[in-house]
């Protein structure tokens, strides 16, 4: 009797370590991304019902989507995603460091130069970003790009944006931010695996 308390106690203990069913350190959990890439077709722009497309105001400096899903699974994978992933920038941690756009998406984030702000209405999941200055506006306009014309309309996720990273960091709207973006790619990016 005494050794099953024990086993029970120690499995519920491994439970709570491991946080089974919470964030458990699996890599990718989360992230939905597996499932974004397989079901990449279950989700429409609400308006036009074909690839989901950002809507962009360049004098707001504003950035928004607004997506139907096949399903409310769908809507809540996606709703999920985007939380997580704003978690991640938000806690200094940097998704893909081997790509150049997606580490000054992370620079421009963690240092307030953007927000984001995602809801879910049943299978409606609609995202407003809005930049306060120009260079980190073209950072969230590209990264909306390569989520339109590669992840929603291909399902297409392992290409590398560093040459649209170098060309927003040399443009002139981001002759400020050119120093510490340089610095901020050379301490973070790392070899993709
Ligand atoms: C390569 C894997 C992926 C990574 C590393 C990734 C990472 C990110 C990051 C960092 C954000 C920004 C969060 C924020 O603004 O606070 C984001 C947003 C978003 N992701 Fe992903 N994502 C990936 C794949 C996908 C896929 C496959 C889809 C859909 C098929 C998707 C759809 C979206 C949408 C709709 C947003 C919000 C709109 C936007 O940021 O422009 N992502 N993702």
């Amino acid at each position: 009797m005494k050794l099953i308390n024990i086993s029970l106690i120690s499995l519920l203990s491994f439970s709570v370590i491991t946080g089974c069913g919470g964030d458990a350190p699996i890599k990718g959990a989360g992230s939905n991304i597996p499932y974004l890439k397989a079901n990449h077709l279950n989700y429409k722009d609400t308006t036009t019902a074909t690839t989901p497309a950002p809507t962009k105001d360049l004098g707001a400096q504003t950035i928004t989507w607004s997506i139907t899903a096949d399903t409310e699974t769908d809507a809540i994978k996606l709703f999920d995603h985007i939380k997580f992933m704003t978690g991640k920038l938000e806690t200094d941690k940097n998704p893909r460091p081997w790509d150049e756009l997606f580490l000054i998406d992370a620079y421009m984030k963690t240092n307030f130069r953007y927000t984001t702000d995602t809801n879910r209405l049943t299978n409606t999941v609609t995202i407003t970003k809005a930049a306060t200055d120009s260079c980190a506006y073209q950072v969230i306009s590209a990264h909306s790009d390569v989520t339109k014309g590669d992840f929603f309309a291909q399902g297409i996720i392992d290409i590398d944006y560093s040459p649209i990273a170098q060309t927003i960091i040399n443009s002139p709207d981001c002759l400020a931010s050119k120093p510490a973006l340089d610095a901020y790619i050379l301490a973070r990016k790392k070899a993709k695996m």
